[in-house]
């Protein structure tokens, strides 16, 4: 008997294509989620920061607005996941602490803090005494810091795995295949086509899979390698004694990286940024800079377990902007999340809710439309839905 066809169908199971696929499933869409690598991508590969202020550059203004309304949307979604599922996400909430080195660092510092404080939230300043205090194990040339308290953590893998499992359970079915291309009938878009040549037919197609969306469809997407270790406190250093069961309390920024701490000791360290094209490979040289600044910043982390070296493509834009919006008859564009994958998932997914069902997505996403890289006018909200009547 031939597969029913989908309503929905996400071509990308990372963190994108899974909070929406659990969103649309929730509405009664029946959804296929379609990816190669069962969701080993750039998700799996991050560091589970949800940073909206720390992880957007100055004058970002509308991005950073898009990453503020992403934080209690996501919070929502996790709680529920977790209610739903039993299982936590590990969300931590010690916030930022940014350390400054020298007086280009310290002068950095005080830019974000007049930008934060623009913003409405709160930033305060610490000595490097008050700095060593909250992180007692930071270098002696740390000289000083800011807390931004309000940024958030999750582990990103367990997310991961509880919005599979919550998907799953609502309905959702996963297939392993490489997409290759999309079928099209006249101007409607009615599924894709997979490595093997299988036709997966659907009343949408929702193109969630980061970096890789720039070989289905013509978006400026591009790929940004980063490179991220994993480390872990080892039980000789927590049998040593109380303090160090709590080697780095939340997310350190300083020098060119960050640490994040996990539940349990470990320590993520990130991340490197190159322009290397479709390339996830692990380089020595890219490892010896995370260690050599993890070192630099909390040189007792030369004392931790080596756990793990891996790469990710976080999908970039000319903007730094993620792209959302409708570009065919059943055809809907998620990606370009750079940076803020993690925290934008929930957020984007009532977006892509919104599309499919022909509404307009949040009045936050209008700057990030897909029509704002055309030579032609900007497409306004989309008209109709992506597939009528999907959502039920
Ligand atoms: N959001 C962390 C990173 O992209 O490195």
């Amino acid at each position: 008997m031939a597969a029913q066809p989908a309503d929905v169908l996400l071509v990308g199971g990372g963190a994108i294509g899974l909070a929406a696929a659990y969103r649309l499933a929730e509405r009664g869409a029946r959804v296929q989620v379609v990816d190669a690598s069962g969701g080993r991508g750039a998700s799996w590969a991050a560091a589970g920061m949800l940073a909206p202020v720390t992880e957007a550059a100055f004058g970002e203004d509308e991005l950073t607005r898009l990453n503020l309304a992403a934080v209690p949307v996501f919070q929502r979604l996790v709680a529920q996941l977790q209610e739903r599922t039993g299982h936590s996400v590990g969300l931590r909430t010690e916030g930022t602490l940014a350390v400054a080195f020298n007086s280009d660092d310290r002068a950095a510092l005080d830019r974000l803090t007049d930008f934060r404080t623009g913003l409405g939230l709160s930033t305060q300043r610490l000595s490097g005494a008050a700095t060593r205090a909250l992180e007692p194990y930071l270098a002696a040339g740390v000289r000083g810091g800011v807390l931004a308290a309000d940024d958030l953590s999750v582990d990103n893998r367990r997310y991961l795995d509880v919005l599979r499992q919550a998907a799953q359970a609502a309905g959702v079915r996963f297939v392993a295949a490489e997409v290759t291309g999309l079928l099209r009938g006249g101007s409607r878009v009615s599924g894709v086509r997979t490595a093997t040549g299988a036709e997966l037919t659907a009343g949408a197609v929702v193109l969630c899979g980061g970096a890789a969306t720039g070989t289905l469809a013509d978006v400026p997407v591009h790929p940004v390698k980063g490179q991220i270790l994993r480390l872990a406190v080892p039980e000789r250093l927590r049998a040593a004694g109380p303090v160090l069961t709590r080697t780095v309390r939340g997310i350190v920024r300083g020098g060119e990286i960050y640490l994040v701490p996990r539940p349990g000791g470990e320590v993520v360290v990130g991340a490197t940024s190159e322009q290397q094209g479709h390339d996830t490979g692990v380089t020595a040289g890219g490892v010896y800079e995370l260690l050599r600044n993890a070192y630099e910043l909390l040189p007792i982390s030369s004392e931790f377990d080596f756990v793990e070296a891996r790469a990710g493509s976080r999908p970039g834009t000319p903007d730094n902007g993620p792209i959302l919006g409708r570009l065919a008859d059943g055809l809907v564009l998620a990606t370009g999340h750079y940076r803020n994958g993690i925290l934008l998932s929930a957020l984007t997914a009532d977006a892509v809710v919104a599309l499919v069902a022909g509404e307009p997505p949040a009045p936050v996403w209008a700057p990030f439309s897909p029509g704002r890289f055309s030579a032609d006018p900007p497409r306004t909200a989309p008209a109709e839905p992506a597939a009528a009547g999907l959502i039920r």
